[in-house]
């Protein structure tokens, strides 16, 4: 008797990858939003401003003059000047416009990024609590995760000397992203001008997520970019959807060596092609006109971080470090283990969901298991709402 053996449907490397933990929340949230449930969102990582109008004014002109078409695979030259200009204003970088290429959100420089630089069995450092989507996406190119831990107790702070540690004759690429989703920590000035002159002097590659760079709170930010003698082994990957709450735009770009770069628009050519023009146009418009738009919502933010700081500190057992950046608070819901039945930050993100109707994401999903993320780009009335809840709800577990 024959035995049937199932055709395998799915190649190795899409069964390597998870569905983003943060988006499968986002879904589940909105279904309950449509069932009319009254919920206190602190799920999704994006801000709650609107698209800046200026913004909004240059993507409808480049409608209606018909800039509708395709254009160059990076970007139109204009828009990557744009990039380079205001990189090298702010951070002192001094990258040639064929330095950089624009994409489909930043996720999506990240994802080429990677794709270009780490081959099968390179390894590939990552600090932990991390973003979800770095783990999957070195795994979907086959490499192999280096998980270096951090320490609550040091505010989750990443030092050279913790990188130093993790690095082999394997490692490929360092990735940092700083401020951190989800914890809000910051890389020191120091310890990011030593990281990037250790890997350019081993001849690794330092990919740095500036995705939240405008939200940096200590006043004192550089970038990667800014160690020029070091680009060789340096790729920035920036995103314009938090800094101009611009999340839905997809708008993204990376900065670095002309021959990744083309590397990058070479994969691009192959699957997006260019991002949308009118987005291109939008782009630039948020690029070089005022930058008091991102003044004002960084002065929001605080102001947002200290409300939800002071109310959080109200819940008997929750400990939370300052975050320093982003617009995420890590609390530490440990204490709440073992109550209520709840044995895993998970546990307690789905008793806060469907008890509470706080959404929340479980510290499962950024590597740490004592944990939740809330993001609080929400309204000050959603911040007291939900915190108000979270207190109800972890103090009556027992
Ligand atoms: C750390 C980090 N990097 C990159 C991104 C990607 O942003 P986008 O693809 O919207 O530009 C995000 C989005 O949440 C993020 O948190």
């Amino acid at each position: 008797m024959s035995v049937e053996i199932a055709p395998k449907i799915f190649t190795d490397r899409i069964n390597r990858i998870e569905v983003s933990a943060t988006m499968a929340i986002t879904a589940e949230a909105l279904k309950m939003k449509a069932q009319g449930i009254d919920l206190a969102d602190f799920g999704a990582g994006e801000p709650h401003f609107a698209t800046p109008q200026h913004i909004k004014d240059a993507a409808i002109d480049a409608i209606q003059k018909n800039f509708t078409k395709y254009t160059a695979v990076p970007g139109v030259p204009e828009v990557r000047k744009a990039i380079v200009d205001r990189h090298a204003a702010d951070f002192g970088s001094n990258y040639a416009v064929d330095e950089c290429v624009f994409t489909t959100g930043g996720k999506l420089a990240l994802f080429n990024a990677i794709q270009v630089l780490v081959d099968h069995g390179d390894e590939v450092i990552l600090p932990v609590p991390y973003w979800v989507s770095f783990k999957d996406i070195i795994q979907y190119a086959g490499g192999k995760v280096v998980y270096v831990e951090s320490d609550e107790a040091e505010n989750f702070r990443i030092t050279a000397k913790m990188i130093e540690a993790a690095i082999t004759p394997k490692t490929k690429a360092i990735i940092l992203n700083t401020p951190s989703n989800p914890s809000g920590a910051v890389v020191s000035p120091a310890d990011l001008e030593a990281i990037v002159r250790l890997a350019h002097a081993k001849g690794i590659y330092v990919l740095l997520d500036e995705c939240y760079v405008y939200l940096t709170f200590t006043g004192d930010v550089v970038s990667g970019g800014s160690f020029t003698d070091c680009k060789e082994h340096m790729v920035v990957l920036g995103s314009l959807s938090k800094t101009y709450a611009m999340t839905g735009w997809r708008a993204g770009f990376a900065l670095g060596p002309k021959p990744i770069i083309a590397a990058m628009g070479k994969l691009q050519s192959q699957s997006t092609s260019n991002a949308a023009s009118m987005v291109q146009k939008a782009s630039i418009a948020a690029l070089t006109a005022s930058q008091e738009c991102v003044a004002t919502m960084r002065a929001d933010y605080i102001t947002l971080r200290d409300r939800v700081l002071a109310g959080l500190a109200t819940v008997p057992g929750l400990t939370c470090t300052v975050p320093q950046g982003a617009f995420y608070v890590y609390p530490n819901v440990s204490a709440f283990m073992g109550r209520g039945g709840m044995k895993t930050a998970s546990d307690i993100a789905g008793g806060l969901l469907t008890e509470a109707h706080v959404v929340v994401v479980p510290g499962e999903a950024f590597g740490t298991s004592e944990h939740i993320r809330l993001s609080y780009a929400v309204s000050a009335d959603v911040i007291d709402k939900g915190v108000e809840r979270i207190r109800e709800y972890l103090t009556k577990l027992q």
